[in-house]
């Protein structure tokens, strides 16, 4: 089965995925689609406030419907959210649909890169606490990615030049 054009870039919060997808879609000459921003654009609301005041399942289903509907289509850079790997779901709609980047980054770095932001609701009050429980509870949960990449200390334009490296070495060995 060939996964088509679609690159899914999934990972931990803080790992670098709006960052490095858009540079990647531009550099590759493909649309980039942020999931976050699409539920905020179909919900007309921010993330906290969603699970505020509807709760995560809530934005959970919102999630799985609009990953859903995006990877029907083609030549697309999709980056997600880090919890959007969580339903069975939706692992198997981006397996079916794209080829999936995993972002890692040392758990002091995610520290250093979620702090000053107030965007992520599963964050809120002891950001350092909250990484390291969340780290543990989704252990392996990135694992089943076709490529993974550190980006731990890593220069952004070296970053896309590796993804674009392992994504050709990849389609060589599958024959695509
Ligand atoms: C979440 C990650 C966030 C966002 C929401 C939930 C998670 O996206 O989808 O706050 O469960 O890890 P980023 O990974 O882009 O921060």
């Amino acid at each position: 089965m060939t996964v088509g054009n679609n690159i899914v870039f999934i990972g931990f919060m803080g790992t670098g995925k709006s960052t490095l997808g858009a540079m990647l879609a531009k550099e590759l000459g493909m649309e980039h689609v942020d999931l976050d921003q699409a539920i905020i654009e179909h919900e007309q609301s921010d993330i906290p406030t969603i699970f505020q005041t509807k709760g995560e399942a809530y934005f959970r289903d919102v999630e799985a419907k609009l990953l859903a509907e995006l990877l029907t289509g083609s030549n697309l850079v999709l980056t997600t959210g880090g919890g959007a790997v969580l339903r069975a779901e939706n692992v198997k709609h981006m397996m079916e649909h794209a080829l999936v980047v995993a972002l890692h980054a040392d758990q002091d770095e995610i520290v250093r890169r979620v702090s000053l932001d107030t965007n992520r609701p599963l964050l809120a009050g002891d950001a350092a606490k909250r990484v390291a429980t969340l780290l543990e509870q989704r252990k392996g949960a990135y694992d089943f990615a076709q490529i993974h990449i550190d980006t731990t200390g890593q220069d952004v334009n070296e970053l896309v030049k590796e993804i674009i490296k392992k994504r050709i070495e990849y389609r060589d060995f599958r024959g695509e």
